[in-house]
């Protein structure tokens, strides 16, 4: 069935809205595909909180073997009300990222044209860059345990685990992204803590040093990741890629995700750049289980998602046409980027995407 020209796209709607939102952007990777004459195959797998709470498990044996086989992986969202939190985010998603070695975590921050923004006075020209987040490391690594658990002397620990070759791979992958953008700023910058975090992050400081003499035509700047979010808010135009830690980074990235216009656009993609590697790209907006079935959830982060999967799979012009295609529909088209404020449902707007791929 499959050759080596054919795009295998491994499907996971997940709970809540995450089953609407990806049928939106398998809608646009359908139109996209024939106008651009590729060939994929998408096969769809039920892992999630309605599968666990039948069997008792998040992913089956043998599932990441499976998964591992297909070129990239699109993921809905986790998160159901019935099932403890921790439990949907560990067993699959954090499982994924680790198992898979995706050790990027690739969150594009742009203010698309029409889009709200919470910033005051800025528009798409200002919010415009990139965080590049190691995804396999650091705090979310589980190492650490309780001592006395449950007395009144209890001692808990959390290790954050750093690697010169963990850090080092992330680095120079956001070097190699950041002379690539088009942008001609060429700034990488990285967000640590430096002056406090004098082990772990010392090591992180070194190592980009070290890479950034291979990149003389890139300029390597550092902020600490609280002066960074004060910059953010302040001044967003400043960066053009920012490289960072894998807790600093989740935390940035929410920062960054309310800039550009909040979940409902906000895309990500967890990358194994190695070949043969199964890169995961997902829309950040979470499961949102209140609007499940209501048609009312904004699918343009998925959309956005799919955009970012047909890159990483060697479709760029693919993914540039749906951006065109985002931008107009969100310029002109939608009332707002608020579920059930759209001034469309749900799939008007997957179709006023696929109208304007043309
Ligand atoms: C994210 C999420 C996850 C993370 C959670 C759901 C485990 O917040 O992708 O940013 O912390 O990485
Ligand atoms: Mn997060």
């Amino acid at each position: 069935m499959s050759d080596s020209n054919t795009t295998r796209i491994a499907v996971i709607g997940g709970d809540g809205t995450g089953p609407e939102v990806v049928a939106e952007g398998l809608k646009v990777l359908k139109t996209v595909a024939q106008l651009d004459g590729f060939k994929y195959e998408t096969k769809s797998f039920d892992y999630g909180g309605d599968r666990y709470l039948k069997t008792g498990e998040v992913l089956p044996e043998g599932a990441v073997d499976e998964l591992s086989t297909f070129d990239a992986i699109y993921l809905g969202a986790v998160g159901h009300p019935d099932v403890a939190p921790g439990i949907l985010e560990k067993g699959l998603l954090l499982d994924l990222r680790f198992q898979l070695d995706q050790y990027i975590n690739l969150r594009p921050v742009k203010l698309f044209p029409g889009v709200e923004t919470p910033l005051a006075g800025k528009g798409p020209d200002d919010i415009d860059f990139v965080v590049v987040r190691e995804n396999t490391e650091d705090l979310y690594c589980g190492v650490g345990g309780f001592l006395k658990k449950g007395t009144a002397d209890e001692v808990a620990t959390q290790a954050a685990v750093y690697t010169r070759k963990g850090c080092e791979r992330c680095i120079r992958w956001a070097f190699e992204y950041t002379r690539r953008r088009d942008n001609p700023k060429k700034m990488l910058t990285l967000v640590a803590k430096t002056n406090v975090l004098t082990y772990g992050h010392d090591l992180w400081w070194r190592t980009f040093q070290d890479v950034a003499q291979e990149y003389p035509d890139i300029k390597a700047d550092y902020n600490h990741v609280d002066a960074c979010c004060m910059w953010m808010v302040k001044n967003p135009e400043y960066y053009d890629v920012i490289v960072t830690t894998n807790m600093f980074g989740d935390i940035i990235t929410d920062l960054g995700g309310i800039l550009q216009g909040g979940m409902g656009v906000a895309a990500g993609g967890n990358i194994n750049p190695e070949p043969g590697g199964t890169s995961m790209f997902e829309p950040m907006g979470g499961s949102a289980p209140k609007y499940t079935g209501q048609g009312v959830i904004n699918p343009i982060a998925a959309v956005n998602a799919m955009a970012m999967l047909l890159e990483q799979a060697g479709h760029a012009a693919s993914a540039q046409r749906i951006h065109r295609a985002i931008m107009t529909v969100t310029g002109t088209k939608m009332q707002s980027q608020a579920a059930g404020r759209m001034g469309y449902s749900t799939s008007e707007v997957g179709d006023l995407v696929v109208e304007q791929l043309g």
